[in-house]
């Protein structure tokens, strides 16, 4: 063994050479973006005990979404605030699991930087050992807020705004998955060595696809266009499409996106007809940017149906909207669908 397979690239040096050499990051944000892998550290540890650590099942509390809340839920979020609170790198903090922003406490320093996160992806997957994950994203906070206390519309920014964005994955391998704007890098997490380690520089997703990712037990749901590639792609090689299609739908966002970044695919999470008003069941904030942010910067493209979903001007945290992304092609064909409507 060769001291540079012992000493293998990590996240510090590959933010440390993004900050000097390729100015994507400030110090601020890279020690922010290692605070955060810290605590996915946590996370994931927490993860891997499951019954011997107490953390399965759920908790008597409902979160801001409606949804009945895991004990990894709170403690993931608990995690991360924790985390991230002394840094003096943030202004404030989102999460699914909280109904508003958490300021930074007084007796700490402030920065100028907002994290907002889903701090535990795929919840039903928690007590049937199925990958599961966290999601973050980073933003700046806008000039004119900087001398005054952080308001929650200071959050309201359009995904093309990050500074930076990522997940880790908890699966057979704990795996961080980064984009500071420029390409997407992935890090394995050395357990023996606590270390992230760079294992793929650069990630790139297949242009084109025979793979698609949708919940079909919500196709009575779907909007037209939606119903007619679905339909086609089950129609194989004799259909308009031409070629066989392959599914899969995991369940856990991260799960479903990370396999899509490393083989190609396209995620469906369609806007739908339920709940009126209701956009979808995704988060644009905490799920659905971020994971924009990563597909675009791997050469994929992600859309709302019509509208490429880094563009949307939110108007609230909280609010959901309609996910198609993946390979280039596959996403673009749908939105012609769309467009035919
Ligand atoms: P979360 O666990 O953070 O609430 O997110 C779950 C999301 C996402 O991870 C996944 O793609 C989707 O819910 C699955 O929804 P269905 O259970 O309706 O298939
Ligand atoms: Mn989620
Ligand atoms: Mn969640
Ligand atoms: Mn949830």
């Amino acid at each position: 063994m060769t001291s540079e397979s012992v000493l293998k690239k990590n996240l510090t040096q590959y933010l440390v050479e993004q900050q000097r050499q390729k100015k994507t990051v400030t110090a601020d944000v890279r020690l922010l973006l290692e605070t955060v892998a810290r605590a996915c550290k946590a996370i994931g540890h927490a993860v891997s005990k499951g019954a011997l650590g107490g953390v399965l099942g759920s908790l008597d509390s409902e979160n801001v979404q409606g949804e009945v809340q895991k004990k990894l839920d709170v403690l993931s979020n608990e995690i991360l605030l924790e985390a991230n609170e002394w840094g003096g790198n943030l202004a404030a903090m989102a999460s699914e699991e909280m109904d508003t922003l958490h300021r930074i406490p007084d007796y700490y320093p402030k920065g100028e930087n907002l994290l907002l996160f889903d701090p535990l992806d795929g919840s039903s997957n928690i007590d049937v050992n199925v990958s599961i994950g966290t999601i973050f994203s980073v933003l700046s906070v806008p000039p004119e807020a900087r001398d005054r206390v952080i308001e929650e519309q200071d959050f309201l920014q359009p995904g093309v705004r990050q500074v930076a964005a990522g997940y880790a994955i908890y699966g057979p391998q704990t795996m961080l998955v980064l984009t500071v704007g420029d390409g997407v890098a992935a890090f394995t997490l050395d357990k023996e060595m606590g270390s992230w380690v760079l294992t793929t520089e650069r990630i790139t997703i297949p242009e084109d696809t025979s793979e698609f990712a949708i919940n079909m037990s919500n196709m009575r749901h779907w909007e037209a266009p939606v119903k007619r590639y679905i339909d086609d792609c089950l129609a194989g090689p004799e259909g308009p499409l031409g070629k066989n299609y392959n599914m899969r739908w995991i369940a856990s966002m991260v799960a479903d996106v990370h396999r899509i970044l490393t083989r190609g695919g396209i995620f469906m999470y369609p806007r739908d007809a339920r709940a009126s008003g209701r956009k979808g069941k995704l988060r644009l904030m905490y799920e659905a940017n971020p994971m924009s942010f990563l597909v675009e910067q791997a050469g994929g493209m992600s859309i709302d149906g019509t509208q490429r979903i880094l563009d949307v001007q939110p108007t609230e945290l909280h609010q959901r909207i309609g996910v198609i992304l993946g390979s280039r092609n596959e996403v673009e064909r749908v939105r012609q669908y769309h467009e035919q409507g």
